[in-house]
């Protein structure tokens, strides 16, 4: 009995043991599963979804990026593997066995070579037993049904990426399935628009040609949202046309083109994704605060570690380990960290000054954790006291962002934070004589103070009025380069302060808050000793 007993506890050990060794806490199949049944129910009678995996993109020669699933894809499905596609219908189908079913997964199949070189798949029987779905097939079957779309009413897809390459080797990647959708649809016909397309198509067809001004200057506006419309045929002909019957003929053609029939569908998804993904589950809101927590420690750990004589790649470097030491498997966006000047430019990567001296240094960096990607942006003096120029500037900052942040409850729309913040800080920077007057013009805040979080660093949502459990940046700066018209001493100052803000019905939650945000805060913090600075490496010179 003993033996026994022992060889039971050893058997739970090596199970336990095997099973503790990857992660557990990913979203559940049945939140899949869920989001898919929504998904369903919002689709009108007889149509059908079809929805890819993302592309896996080349690097380099042999050498592959690391692969993130589309958040759509993986919204939808949990799978985190390329080459995938999955076909939801609004009804119940009939294989020719009399079996019904209303969605399938098509997964790459198990494939000992290349999951030598390049990790273990799911495969079919993965997808069923892990992901739970009823009906799953190889990637290569998609290509081999004979799955006619042409007889749904509607076909729901997103617009393809297009910037990937066809394996060879593999019959089933993301190529041979796009290309085969094509075929089971009218997709190649190309007879659906776009609805930017649609409007400027409606637009050339009903403005008299004696007002093509009006139109051009909209065509104008409208390529810089949508530079694919510049190479549309209409539009270029329309646009380049010299003569009055040429433009009358594109009228025409536009006409023509609006009136034409096809079920394919490349906006419908878009909508349901944003109205679905702007509203955080419960699972869903505990591994993004988890991301957003691991990015607080983050910050606190940099602020006790910042030494003037760092570099920006080693203080993102600083956060990084961090993230991986809480077991975060990525960055959600690409790391930000510029140290004065450096953190004028919005979206700066580079992050190779070499020495960050007694500048202020912006850091904007978010922890991915199963998915789901804080954004958080802390900035600090490299020498533990603000300045008096950068104090005043970081403070005005501050308060925009607390009126901001305060602006987040239910039923405000999703543009008030942007608003109060952009009051304060014309109001200050007049009053610090930065600017004449609060209604000056200037571009020393140029971007939006807002938007979702989640799957995506910039989530999609509608964008309408604040929800409960909608996560949300409140994200105000002031960036001043050098060389601006204002005097030299606010020249490099650079503060931007961001903050991940749950929308709950008693108001604004701060999930980042635990990364200290005051003036007093910060410099209390850098004065505390940190472990790195005993990580002393062997000098290579
Ligand atoms: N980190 C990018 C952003 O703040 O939107
Ligand atoms: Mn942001
Ligand atoms: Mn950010």
């Amino acid at each position: 009995m003993k033996t026994k007993i022992l060889f039971f506890s050893l058997f739970v050990l090596v199970v336990f043991d095997f099973f503790a060794q990857t992660p557990t806490d990913y979203l559940s199949k049945e939140f899949h599963q869920e989001r898919r049944d929504i998904l369903r129910a919002k689709m009108p009678k007889n149509t059908v979804a079809v929805v890819f995996a993302n592309p896996l993109r080349n690097r380099s020669n042999d050498v592959d990026y690391v692969f993130h699933q589309d958040p759509n894809f993986y919204y939808l499905t949990g799978f985190r593997e390329p080459n995938a596609v999955l076909v939801i219908f609004s009804e119940n189908q009939t294989d020719a066995k009399g079996n019904s079913y209303n969605e399938i997964i098509y997964v790459p199949k198990n494939d000992p070579v290349s999951e030598m070189w390049n990790g273990k798949r799911l495969g079919v029987k993965g997808a069923k037993d892990q992901l739970g779905f009823k009906i799953a097939k190889t990637s290569e079957e998609f290509v081999t049904d004979k799955l006619n779309l042409n007889n749904f009413e509607k076909v729901f897809v997103e617009k393809f990426k297009d910037d990937y390459r066809n394996s060879y080797r593999d019959q089933g990647d993301l190529f041979d399935l796009v290309e085969s959708f094509k075929k089971k649809s009218s997709y190649n016909s190309r007879l659906f628009l776009s609805k930017p397309k649609k409007r400027v198509y409606e637009l050339i067809k009903v403005t008299p040609v004696k007002n093509a001004a009006n139109v051009a200057q909209v065509i104008g506006k409208a390529i810089t949202y949508y530079p694919d419309l510049k190479e549309d045929a209409i539009v270029k002909g329309y646009s380049n046309a010299t003569s009055d019957k040429v433009k009358k003929e594109f009228q025409q053609l536009a006409a023509l083109k609006l009136n034409k029939k096809s079920n394919i569908d490349i906006d419908f998804l878009t909508i349901q994704f944003a109205e679905m993904r702007e509203i955080k589950t419960p699972s869903e809101l505990k591994l993004l605060t988890k991301a957003i927590r691991i990015s607080a420690v983050g910050q606190i750990e940099m602020m006790k570690a910042m030494q003037p004589d760092m570099s920006e790649t080693e203080i993102q470097g600083i956060h990084e380990f961090v993230y991986k030491k809480y077991g975060a498997e990525y960055e959600g966006y690409p790391s930000i960290v510029g140290a004065g000047n450096n953190g004028c430019i919005l979206h700066y990567i580079e992050n190779n000054k070499t020495k960050v001296d007694n500048d202020l240094v912006l850091m904007d960096l978010g922890a991915e954790y199963r998915g789901y990607t804080a954004d958080v942006t802390r900035t600090i003096p490299a020498n533990g006291k603000f300045s008096k120029e950068q104090k005043a500037i970081y403070e005005l900052v501050l308060e925009a962002q607390d009126e901001g942040i305060e602006a987040c409850t239910i039923g405000n729309m999703f543009w008030t934070p942007g608003q109060e913040a952009k009051r304060v800080i014309d109001e200050g920077l007049a009053y610090l004589g930065i600017i004449k007057s609060p209604s000056e013009k200037h571009n020393y805040f140029p971007h939006g103070t807002s938007h979702h979080i989640g799957l995506d660093v910039h989530d999609p949502g509608t964008y309408g009025a604040f929800q409960a459990n909608m996560v949300i940046t409140v994200e105000p700066g002031i960036y001043i380069p050098d060389g601006s018209p204002c005097d030299k001493k606010w020249w490099g100052i650079a503060v931007r302060i961001e903050d991940d803000i749950l929308i709950t019905v008693n108001g604004p939650k701060n999930l980042s808050g635990e990364a200290p945000r005051s003036v007093e805060a910060i410099e209390q913090m850098m004065q505390k000793k940190s472990v790195l600075n005993e990580f002393i490496l062997p000098s290579l010179d």
